[in-house]
């Protein structure tokens, strides 16, 4: 068993999932309705939030998904007590807090890149963080220089240590002033969850400005910080002495929404998605329109469909926001093998972010990844040496596969594709999904898909 797979098995378990595999018989549209609640990469940081606080906080729409369960267990390894209240309400009180014994902390982390994030308020409320080596989708290198860059600008010192990354701050944190290399959701967070108890101002230069960040200002706002969002990617904290627990309702999973309305339009489906707004998907409703998909904006939702016809090919550029995200990226390119014509996608964003195709070339997609990227005369964002590029020909009918899930995003595409091809696919490492897509099992079933979980 790869280390892959006994992530993805840690991951299922954390939400009750036993088996590894589903089979799937495609070719039927999925219709329904699925339900979407708080955003993963909200929740989970608006999570690490509560340790600032001296008083308990109450976090609402939480999703059932096992990235949650690792955050989970690490508060809990620090002393901070989880309790569920209500479906999806979270009770965190930070009011023990202590030193965890770095097995624990190890045996959480594998499975995720959150544990970065405890740095800073690890370093305010104990004056140490260790880090193990992190998990995560394996997407690319994944650095976290701009974390540890970030944290020596707030006065922290950074030791390797043979169990991994030891931060102290010795004379405790103060405001920093800091420019990032790039406009890296994480670093942005792990500025805010440093700076808003450091002493003084901080100015942060080149951050990025996703709409969980926004979120996650709304939570520190509410616990007592003083945080300015200015144009051009400028953020000013001026740090407090002291911040109470909030009481919050994440922001909806826009990466969920995103892939249920890619799967409407690759199996010529009809989903209402419950949760969606369109504010936050204004980047995504503009290439799903081009590419022929149709949508109603609900109050409580937003329903997705293939009004028939043919799909169009387009050109996409993934971006930081308010750029076409890279994790609507996956989904989006099964739909756009049943498009008629050349589509091209370019991954600006991380260095690895294709290997999912090769799952879907062999159901029968015809897709070039070309990994020095491709130059365009339409691109609006600048060239990175990183970039990667994927040319997909469609419209190209798909059969049935045995696949292996490789990443969260890269695995929703193989079920989406497996769902549009016509004969049974077995899709492995299942678990994975579940570190992101909450009760996808009995969202799949309720659509009308034909499968067998092999639970
Ligand atoms: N980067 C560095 N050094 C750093 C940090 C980032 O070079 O210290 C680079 C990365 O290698 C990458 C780029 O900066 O090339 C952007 O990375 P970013 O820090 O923005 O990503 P992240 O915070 O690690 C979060 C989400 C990802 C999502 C990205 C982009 C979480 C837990 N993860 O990752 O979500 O793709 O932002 O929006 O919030 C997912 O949900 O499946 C997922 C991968």
């Amino acid at each position: 068993m790869n280390s892959l797979t006994k992530d993805a098995q840690k991951a299922a378990e954390r939400v009750g999932l036993t088996a590894d595999r589903i089979v799937i018989h495609g070719g039927k549209p999925l219709r329904g309705r699925v339900d979407v609640r708080g955003a993963k990469n909200l929740a989970t940081k608006a999570m690490v939030a509560a340790l600032l606080a001296d008083t308990p906080s109450v976090l609402r729409d939480v999703p059932d998904i096992s990235d949650v369960g690792v955050v989970t267990g690490m508060l809990g390894a620090y002393g901070v007590s989880v309790r569920e209240i209500g479906p999806g309400e979270l009770r965190l009180d930070p009011s023990e807090v202590l030193k965890a014994h770095f097995a624990q902390i190890d045996a959480l982390a594998g499975s995720s890149r959150i544990p970065i994030l405890f740095c800073g308020p690890l370093l305010h409320r104990l004056g140490e963080a260790l880090i193990p080596d992190l998990g995560g989708c394996r997407i690319g290198d994944r650095p976290i220089n701009f974390h540890l860059d970030a944290l020596r600008g707030f006065g922290a010192v950074v030791d390797k240590s043979y169990e991994g990354i030891r931060l102290t701050a010795p004379s405790g944190l103060h405001g920093a002033n800091i420019e990032l290399p790039y406009p890296s959701v994480g670093a942005t967070e792990q500025v805010l969850l440093t700076g808003v108890l450091a002493r003084g101002t901080t100015e942060l230069r080149n951050a990025a400005i996703e709409p969980e960040i926004m979120d996650l200002i709304a939570v520190l706002q509410k616990m007592g910080a003083i945080i300015t969002v200015e144009p051009n990617r400028v953020i000013f904290i001026e740090g407090v002495e002291k911040l109470e627990g909030y009481n919050h309702r994440a922001l909806f999973d826009r990466n969920e929404a995103a892939s249920w309305a890619s799967a409407a339009l690759a199996t010529g489906g009809d989903i209402f998605v419950a949760g969606a707004r369109q504010q936050e998907l204004t980047t995504f409703l503009n290439i799903f329109r081009k590419v022929g998909g149709a949508f109603d904006i609900h109050e409580d939702g937003i329903r997705f469909t293939h009004p028939g016809g043919t799909l169009k090919p387009v050109e996409v550029e993934t971006d930081v926001h308010p750029g076409f995200m890279t994790d609507w990226q996956q989904p989006l390119i099964v739909a756009l093998t049943q498009a008629q014509g050349r589509s091209v996608v370019h991954e600006t964003v991380y260095e690895n972010r294709f290997g999912f195709t090769d799952a879907l070339i062999d159901m029968g997609a015809d897709i070039v990844v070309h990994s020095g990227g491709l130059d365009s005369p339409t691109r609006r964002v600048a060239r990175r040496p990183l970039e990667q590029s994927a040319v997909i020909n469609g419209p190209t009918k798909l059969h049935g596969a045995d696949v292996e899930i490789p990443d969260l995003r890269g695995g929703f595409s193989h079920l989406i594709a497996a769902l549009t091809a016509d004969g049974t696919s077995t899709v492995t490492n299942i678990g994975i999904i579940s570190r992101g897509y909450e009760h996808f099992i009995g969202k799949l079933a309720g659509l009308g898909a034909d499968f067998e979980y092999e639970g």
